[in-house]
């Protein structure tokens, strides 16, 4: 063992040493001897303009001459300020308060307390939190319990709390979904749906359409329940449009976002409330106080780097960019619909993933480090979740790094699916 550093999501006893990163610029890592290694999923779906995007990095380095951390309850500074008007204007509508936070799972955590805070302080029962099955929420306790269950969180089961799964809404079987949902909600102690919209992204890139969505948030409206919009994953362009939501129409109570919220430069995160939960928290009553804090809360750098995102969308042709992938990722993907190795070959947006025809699917597949290994060796980053395949790039990729990307899938279907 020569590096005291515990790995996320790794298994070191049988993964080789990591590659040593010493710079990244556009779509690529590099590492100390100057290989390149194409970032094909964003590392890990925060990046979107591309790495080291260079006005983001000049807020960064311009905040950081006047600000560093400071305390975020009593005080405020302009980037935080600044940040959260250009957020309300960005999300969908109605969404009027920016509570910030540091990571995806920290804003999902705010959610849940959010939705379960709005209850008590207006005196209504409801504490029950409704998910989809194959949700990913984050990893800490509370983002575990409203996720799926499985390998990855089987020890800490004791810990999660119980909550009421609806089923995800396979093609043929939306109205099961819908049903479930309205049942749930029945009885009067659902406080919330929480959910990935159109993409559940680490359950699989499992995709439905945004009519299912807009159903979602009707029942939802219809029975006073709560609709949480994790779009920590979905937002910032990744689905095509700037949040998923909008495909549908829809406006959530609660909204979560991080990742491309500072193009993925640095962490933070955002969790946007309606007025009715806002106002369930505004009391002279101070028992009524929403208590959530984390130290790092709004940091300033953070912030400037959030603020400077913002600028790039507005300022540069960011929509077109995005337009521009989904039209190449829908052509390259298209290749792959009666590919006999693959199945389920689909997009949304910028996104898009296939399934590997192996005999043990699942995320514990064996092709998926194999394919991981066989990627890295080709400099390409992919990172498949078990038997499924997928590409999110950022928004500088070119048409020929598709191409050398797509290229290598072909050459993993031969050399790791199995036919039926
Ligand atoms: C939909 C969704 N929610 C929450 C999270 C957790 O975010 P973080 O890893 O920043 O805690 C992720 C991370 O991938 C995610 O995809």
């Amino acid at each position: 063992m020569n590096s005291p550093v515990w790995h996320p999501f790794t298994q070191h006893a049988t993964e080789p040493a990591p590659p040593l990163i010493a710079r990244t610029e556009g779509a690529y890592l590099e590492t100390a001897e100057g290989r390149r290694i194409l970032d094909a999923i964003s590392s890990w779906w925060v990046i979107t303009h591309g790495h080291r995007h260079p006005a983001i990095m000049s807020a960064i380095r311009a905040a950081s001459e006047e600000l560093d951390q400071l305390i975020f309850a009593g005080f405020t500074h302009p980037y935080a300020e600044a940040l959260a008007r250009e957020l309300v204007t960005l999300a969908p509508p109605g969404l009027i308060r920016v509570f910030y936070s540091d990571s995806g799972s920290t804003s999902v955590e705010v959610a849940l307390k959010m939705a379960l805070g709005t209850f008590r302080n207006k005196g209504e029962a409801r504490h029950r939190i409704v998910v989809m099955e194959a949700s990913y929420h984050g990893d800490t306790i509370g983002a575990m319990s409203v996720g799926a269950r499985g390998v990855f969180n089987a020890a800490y089961e004791p810990l999660l709390f119980e909550v009421d799964r609806i089923p995800f809404p396979a093609p043929g079987k939306e109205q099961e979904t819908l049903d479930a949902f309205e049942a749930a909600t029945r009885g009067g102690k659902a406080a919330a749906l929480i959910i990935e919209p159109l993409v559940l992204g680490a359950g699989g890139m499992l995709m439905y359409p945004p009519a299912i969505l807009s159903e979602l948030s009707r029942i939802a409206r219809e029975t006073g329940t709560l609709f949480i919009a994790d779009e920590v994953m979905t937002g910032w362009g990744r689905t095509g449009t700037m949040f998923a939501c909008e495909q549908a129409g829809i406006s959530p109570d609660i909204l979560c976002t991080s990742k491309g919220l500072t193009g993925g430069a640095i962490p933070l995160a955002a969790t946007l409330a309606s007025e009715e939960v806002f106002a369930a928290h505004y009391s002279q009553d101070r028992s009524r106080t929403f208590f959530h804090s984390s130290s790092y809360t709004a940091n300033p750098i953070a912030c400037a780097a959030g603020l400077a995102n913002v600028k790039v969308w507005q300022q540069e042709p960011v929509a077109e960019r995005v337009a521009a992938l989904c039209a190449m990722q829908a052509e390259r993907i298209a290749q792959f619909a009666d590919d006999g190795r693959f199945e389920n070959a689909r997009r949304c947006g910028t996104i898009t993933a296939l399934d590997l025809k192996v005999p043990g699917a699942g995320y514990l597949a064996e092709a998926g480090p194999k394919m991981r290994a066989f990627f890295l060796e080709q400099g390409l980053l992919v990172r498949p979740l078990g038997n499924v395949l997928y590409l999110m790039p950022p928004y500088c990729v070119t048409a020929d790094e598709l191409d050398r990307l797509y290229a290598a899938i072909h050459e993993a279907g031969d050399r790791f699916g199995s036919p039926s």
